[in-house]
């Protein structure tokens, strides 16, 4: 079965939510608080080690159950079953769509094209474990017979931002090996990554489903070129391996079979880190942490399966979405962790949640009327407090915000956590609470300032306040809980594309740049350019004045 194709503009708890909404435009989120004292036990969820609490919202119960019926309505039940059984719910690429299949706590059979893939992801999981344990054990040597030391992950996109965020978010949890991620085609990229390695200790790990990525390959090249200036071509064998769905193209490279990896098409780069593409976070924090991060997101997954959509939590903050998005008519959505391990989460979910939904067809082909993916962006707290939390608080828009943090450090012994904690949970109550005119002109006046002076300062003192926030308080910070972390929002993105009507896992909307780049480039030592448009001309022009 695919995929119910189902206008939501169209569907009756569509419509009532429109009604619904207008009974909220004009309160505040302090109103609700007032009006029921259970509102916090009704709107917060625990689960496992994660408290979230969603009561920080311009909704109510109403909204919520009107929120889960649209879900209903949307064919949400069925869809989640095709996803994880292995429809191919990915229809314009015909493939399945099963990251969750590499992580499952049970694992039973799923089949696809006929064929049952649970015993061959657990022979290519050993695959990588055996490996991983080689190298950190210094028993896989280089070519000079020393242990490696460096690893350099080459990939770009869900071949770089999944491995890499994950990666700095388990620092507390890695070995000896220094991991460095290539991604960028730009040429300095490379070589400052160059500065900082020994061919005689440096393992690298091609990363690319297609194995086609211009990226990738000019990275893999001139780093290949380096070496062999280092080493004979015998010593590539020890330090270059591939993981990839391409096993032509990897042998063409040169890579010998036994130092290939294996993914498949069934998983969607974006949420390919589970996979073998997953192999630089295994080295970094060897399998049983590795182990543990999938064993968490599949309890996320078992979760989001099992639960009834209004105690489920990535549907539950999946429709809080679509309520802003497209009835609030907001844009925008910040994801602000409390924690400088988790600093590269938002550039991760920027290409998981804008590659996924940034569609702007409907899943019959038709162009949609209404709003889809939401922008995402966002930094680490509490350096964004001090960077852009302005236009939160006061700027003209409203931006509802994840706020993510985690109860206890990881190293102990200072006093840093209260202060951090304090934060985190400050800025939420700013956002709803606001401060009125009043309190400005009681703080003013206690300062000794004149009635003149507090007039004049009031209007930029005051907070309106009725900012809408997520808070997802996590106990602390280990593989498992980032596990579930990514896998809440991974779950999110699903929910989000199937009440929109949209195919989440395809991404053509990249393709044209790419096309486009490789015709610039032929023509940049050719004569003839005027097949471009005049903009385009004038700058190949002038790049080629520039670069002479
Ligand atoms: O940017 C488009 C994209 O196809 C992403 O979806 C993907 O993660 C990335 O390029 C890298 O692709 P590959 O792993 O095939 O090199």
């Amino acid at each position: 079965m695919t995929l119910i194709k189902r206008n939501p503009t169209a569907l009756k708890s569509w419509k009532s939510l429109e009604s619904n909404f207008k009974n909220h435009a004009q309160k505040k989120i302090t109103d609700y608080f007032s009006e029921d004292a259970d509102r916090i036990k009704k709107l917060s969820l625990q689960w496992e080690s994660f408290y979230v609490d969603y009561s920080k919202n311009l909704l109510d119960e109403k909204t919520l159950s009107l929120l889960t019926e649209m879900a209903k309505e949307s064919g949400l039940n069925e869809a989640i079953e095709a996803y994880f059984r292995g429809a191919k719910i990915n229809e314009t690429e015909n493939r399945a769509v099963l990251h969750t299949a590499l992580r499952q706590l049970n694992p039973i059979s799923i089949m696809v094209d006929g064929e049952d893939i649970t015993p061959q992801i657990e022979v290519v999981k050993k695959q990588m474990f055996d490996f991983a344990d080689r190298v950190i054990s210094g028993d896989w040597k280089g070519h000079t017979g020393k242990a490696i030391t460096n690893v350099v992950n080459i990939g770009i996109g869900g071949s770089d931002l999944g491995p890499a965020m994950v990666t700095e978010a388990l620092e507390f949890y890695s070995n000896h090996l220094q991991l460095t991620f290539v991604s960028n085609v730009e040429g300095d990229h490379v070589e400052q990554v160059i500065k900082t390695i020994d061919p005689e200790t440096t393992l690298f790990l091609i990363v690319s489903k297609t194995f086609t990525t211009q990226e990738t390959l000019s990275n893999a090249n001139t780093l290949r070129k380096w070496f062999l200036n280092h080493a004979p071509e015998s010593a590539i064998s020890q330090h270059f391996v591939a993981v990839s769905t391409n096993l032509e193209k990897v042998t063409d490279f040169g890579i010998a079979p036994e130092n290939v990896f294996p993914m498949n098409d069934w998983v969607g780069g974006r949420f390919s880190l589970w996979s073998t593409v997953g192999l630089s976070i295994c080295l970094a924090v060897g399998p049983k942490h590795f182990e543990n991060l999938l064993q968490g997101a599949a309890k996320m997954d078992e979760h989001f399966r099992t639960t009834d959509f209004k105690e489920n939590i990535p549907v539950i903050l999946a429709l809080i979405t679509v309520w802003y998005n497209n009835f609030w008519k907001v844009e925008t959505e910040a994801i602000i962790p409390y924690s400088q391990y988790l600093r590269n989460l938002p550039a991760y979910l920027q290409q998981a949640i804008m590659e996924s939904n940034g569609k702007g067809v409907d899943r019959e082909g038709k162009t949609i009327d209404y709003q889809t993916g939401n922008i995402i962006w966002g930094a680490s707290g509490t350096n964004a407090q001090h960077a852009f939390f302005q236009l939160i608080h006061q700027g003209t828009k409203m931006i509802p915000a994840d706020f993510i943090g985690f109860a206890k450090p990881l190293h102990v012994g200072n006093d840093h956590q209260d202060k951090l904690m304090s934060n985190f949970f400050a800025q939420t109550q700013a956002l709803m609470e606001g401060k009125n005119g009043e309190t400005v002109r009681k703080e003013l006046s206690d300062q000794g300032k004149s009635p003149e002076q507090i007039e004049a300062l009031l209007p930029f003192k005051v907070f309106e306040g009725n900012r809408p926030s997520n808070t997802l308080f996590i106990e602390q910070l280990t593989p498992n809980s980032i596990g579930s972390l990514i896998a809440l929002y991974e779950h999110r993105i699903f929910v989000q594309g199937i009440i929109w009507n949209i195919y989440s896992y395809d991404q053509w909307g990249v393709e044209l740049g790419k096309q486009l780049a490789n015709n610039i480039l032929k023509d940049f030592d050719g004569d003839k350019i005027d097949h471009h448009d005049p903009s385009t001309q004038g700058l190949i022009q002038q790049y080629k004045k520039f670069r002479k």
